[in-house]
């Protein structure tokens, strides 16, 4: 299994030029993770059939489906072709005030669409200084604890991004990263997630790549402003592409994630401590063998994450896939008016800094870095105890159920973000 390389373009590019960069990176026959903006989803899906690469989404909503306006449901990116998520990433825990209980509702909105979730923890600059590193990546990790197994199978990757090394120029040490690893993996080995790779993110460069991307401690990098270019983000790739995962654990296996049939997940309030546990409604034995894959697992994640997607029925629209599971190529003309973006074809290698010359627009270079805004100190507040409030014990349901305010159970409805159709029995 061949080390990670994750793009997070994040709000940037246009649509003809994320549309070029993953042609070009397609036509390289890349094994990448890209995750563009969501309104580039499709254009960059055009370029992907039949590739290596594996398109991701930056966010989701926490809500199924419905009046939230502006939101993109977790089955709505699955039909777009997404096979990923990015969740819990610092620019929205810090921007949106995104904390555990909002990241596990994402979490299991992701899970139960089929949506792997790339999840992100890391430390602000006055956590580090004050010597909470540990203590807060720890505490943002226990989210995890509350999912199902099922569903933790279901996370492609955990990608530690210290705050302050984020578009900074400054990326932590290797000696700083292989330690805040070792906790990240402690702390996955405790709740059975030992295959689950372990990604960098923050500042990563082709010139540091190579030194990072060599560490047993470090399964793939998490790339920002470096992969919006392409010669950068090919030569990141090449450093990786030369590495193999170490095994951490006894069991180095990832297993085959449930088909989304069988994860219809539930909360339930958990009664010693109020934590929720998402439990996996056990599918129809029928449903399980005819989801089995037929070929025996390939050895490279990404194939092996491909085979799983394409054995796996979308929730709505399925889009069609070929006999190997990958998208089928959609005529651009069919899906609107795309701009006529030339794909790269297989084996025609573009020379480093040769994207420019292929796109209408140039495209953008990173941004120059910038120092982050010194935070202030504070205690760790991921804590998911904190956030999530009891009620009255009941039955398990397959969907959320509406709160019996004839009973004044459960604590008084805080704000009007949930309604009444996907509101969590625990809210
Ligand atoms: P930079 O590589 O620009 O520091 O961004 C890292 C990141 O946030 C990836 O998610």
């Amino acid at each position: 299994m061949r080390k990670i390389v994750a793009a997070n373009w994040k709000m940037n590019l246009r649509r003809e030029s994320a549309a070029t960069l993953a042609g070009a990176l397609a036509g390289d026959l890349r094994q990448l993770w890209l995750f563009p903006a969501a309104v580039h989803l499709n254009s960059v899906r055009l370029q992907l059939s039949d590739t290596k690469i594996l398109l991701g989404a930056q966010d989701l909503s926490v809500h199924k489906d419905g009046a939230h306006t502006g939101d993109i449901s977790a089955e709505m990116l699955k039909d777009c072709g997404c096979e990923m998520v990015i969740i819990g990433h610092s620019e929205r825990r810090q921007g949106y005030n995104e904390g555990s209980d909002v990241l596990l509702r994402k979490l299991v909105r992701a899970c139960s669409a089929g949506l792997r979730p790339l999840f992100c923890v890391g430390e602000s600059k006055a956590e580090r200084d004050s010597g909470q590193a540990n203590a807060v990546v720890e505490s943002q990790l226990l989210i995890l604890k509350r999912l199902a197994p099922e569903a933790r199978a279901m996370v492609a990757a955990v990608a530690y991004e210290p705050v302050w090394a984020i578009g900074t120029g400054v990326n932590a040490t290797l000696a700083q990263i292989e330690e805040m690893h070792a906790v990240v993996a402690r702390k996955l080995g405790g709740i059975g997630m030992h295959a689950t790779p372990i990604l960098y993110g923050g500042s990563v460069t082709p010139e540091n790549a190579r030194e990072l991307l060599a560490s047993r401690a470090v399964d793939g990098v998490l790339v920002g402003g470096a992969s919006l270019n392409y010669d950068a983000l090919s030569r990141i790739d090449d450093c990786a592409k030369a590495q193999e995962i170490a095994p951490r654990g006894v069991s180095a296996q990832l297993e085959p994630a449930p088909p989304p049939e069988a994860l219809a997940l539930l909360f339930e309030r958990d009664t010693d401590d109020f934590n929720i546990e998402v439990k996996v409604k056990p599918a129809a034995p029928a449903a399980i063998v005819a989801e089995v894959p037929a070929t025996p697992p390939s050895d490279g994640a990404l194939s092996r994450y491909e085979q799983e997607m394409g054995l796996r029925k979308p929730p709505t629209q399925p889009l069609p896939r070929t006999s190997q599971g990958r998208l089928q190529p959609v005529a651009p003309t069919s899906q609107g008016k795309l701009p006529p973006v030339r794909p790269v074809s297989q084996g025609s290698v573009p020379v480093a800094g040769d994207i420019s010359r292929k796109a209408t627009a140039p495209l953008p270079t990173p941004a120059p870095a910038k120092p982050t805004t010194p935070v202030a100190p504070k205690a760790p507040s991921e804590a998911p105890t904190a956030e999530v409030k009891p009620e009255a014990p009941g039955a398990k349901t397959d969907k959320p159920e509406k709160p019996d305010t004839s009973k004044n159970s459960g604590p008084a409805k805080k704000s009007n973000i949930y309604d009444d159709t996907d509101r969590p029995s625990w809210v």
